[in-house]
């Protein structure tokens, strides 16, 4: 259907003031004007159930009474002070996300972004440990600054390679189309080890700052390295000081189901974590959570202005009260499960969807030539824009553009699901009918 005037004139005043690298999804954007639960709804009035959350952020749900309610409240007492004075709601979430972060004696550095909260990482890593070498993941994700930039292991998302790191990327994380495909999982995981090996005698000079990973890789496509692996390159990475930083800004509050963070399923404890995205359900909001000698080694005066607000701060325990009171970990393993079976026997009946893969409400389906294992990034888009067509809203990414990244907030029903199984059904004959 063709968009509504209105909405092209948003289109034309958006790319005449907005960068050309602020991509839109879909050869119509459209212009979402309000949410509510599962739902949002275009500047049109057309409903769409929103299996995206604004990139999994809204993880509550749009609207949620309680989340509002924080929000309203601390408006009325004061909208910002800075972090030069002291401010309850932001002790508070500290406090409360230190107790759940599973490093002992934590402390927490608020930011107002994912991407501050990894440069805010690669600082304290580089500073402690006095270097400037950095392992990361290929096809991995971590922000967009200069120095997040760098450590950007997907081409499509890695504008420069400038900023002062020095950078080796390992494998871990990405099973197809990668040397180490034809390998089971045990041998995945012995060969990724080696190879980590490998890399830190022979591309670095031993000293390095930290290893960065994504326990499941967002903009990579949901691809994660198996159960465990991460945790014997801890082992490795602890025989030479490294430090282990997990970005859980995707991954954490519960999202993947059967833990509350990503780094659970691999039988380690970080050193450090990142977090932001749903930790506010929408609200700016980011972070860092370290031990004290990490975190307090930065002897200079730093702070963020908007880092820490009171109003995300607020919003934040809302949020993750909200989580907790209704219990949407187990949610999340529960309708990602129904979610997860419901894609496989749609990519049973469609040898072109190559896999379904993900934890709790992190899934993804990947697509592929199934003879010539070539990536079917053109029929990706089209199953976007079909399932978009049928009041559907999801993700893409992968390191060709053909993976969807389905994330609905971890409140939704069964029912809801079982909608968003049939809408992938009916866009998968579509795009099959194109093939
Ligand atoms: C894993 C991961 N880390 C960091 C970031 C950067 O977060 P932000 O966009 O809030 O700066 C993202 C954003 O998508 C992400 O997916």
């Amino acid at each position: 259907m063709e968009p509504s005037t209105s909405q092209t004139e948003m289109l034309a005043r958006h790319r005449a003031v907005i960068p050309n690298w602020v991509a839109l999804y879909y050869e119509h954007p459209i212009s979402i004007v309000r949410g509510e639960g599962c739902y949002v709804f275009d500047g049109d009035g057309k409903r769409y159930l929103d299996f995206f959350g604004g990139i999994l952020t809204t993880i509550a749900g749009h609207g949620i009474p309680e989340i509002q309610e924080a929000i309203r409240a601390q408006t009325e007492k004061i909208a910002h002070l800075s972090t030069v004075y002291l401010c309850e709601p932001m002790v508070e979430l500290a406090e409360k996300i230190a107790s759940l972060s599973g490093i002992e004696g934590a402390k927490v550095f608020f930011t107002t972004s994912g991407t501050e909260a990894t440069d805010t990482a690669l600082l304290l890593s580089s500073l402690y440990r006095q270097s400037n070498q950095v392992l990361a993941v290929r096809n991995s994700y971590h922000g967009r600054s200069f120095t997040a930039q760098a450590i950007t292991g997907n081409r499509s998302w890695s504008s420069t390679s400038f900023a002062g790191l020095q950078v080796n990327f390992v494998n871990a994380a990405r099973r197809r189309g990668v040397p180490f495909a034809c390998f089971e999982e045990d041998e995945f995981r012995a060969a990724s080890v080696a190879d980590l090996r490998d890399v830190i005698a022979t591309a670095t000079a031993g000293d390095v700052a930290c290893f960065i990973a994504e326990p499941i890789q967002g903009v990579g496509g949901f691809t994660y390295a198996p159960n465990g692996l991460l945790g014997d390159f801890k082992e490795v990475l602890d025989e030479y000081g490294i430090l282990f930083v997990s970005d859980e800004v995707q991954t954490g509050w519960g999202r993947t189901g059967e833990n509350f963070w990503g780094y659970q399923a691999h039988n380690l404890t970080p050193d450090v974590i990142t977090f932001a995205k749903g930790v506010a359900n929408g609200l700016p909001l980011g972070g860092v959570i370290t031990r004290p000698e990490i975190m307090d080694c930065l002897k200079a005066n730093s702070i963020s202005t908007f880092g820490g607000n009171p109003i995300a701060c607020a919003a934040a325990l809302a949020t993750i009260k909200y989580l907790e009171d209704n219990d949407l970990q187990t949610n999340s393993l529960k309708m990602g499960d129904r979610l997860s079976h419901g894609l496989q026997s749609i990519a049973d009946d469609h040898p072109w969807i190559a896999e379904v893969r993900g934890k709790g409400l992190m899934q993804a389906l990947e697509t592929e030539n199934p003879d010539t294992y070539e990536p079917l990034t053109a029929a990706t888009s089209a199953f976007h824009e079909e399932t978009k067509q049928r009041g559907l809203l999801v993700g893409k990414g992968g390191l060709w553009g053909n993976s969807m990244r389905i994330t609905p907030p971890l409140s939704v029903t069964e029912d809801q699901i079982d909608q968003a199984i049939e809408i992938f059904a009916d866009a998968a004959d579509a795009v099959a009918d194109k093939l």
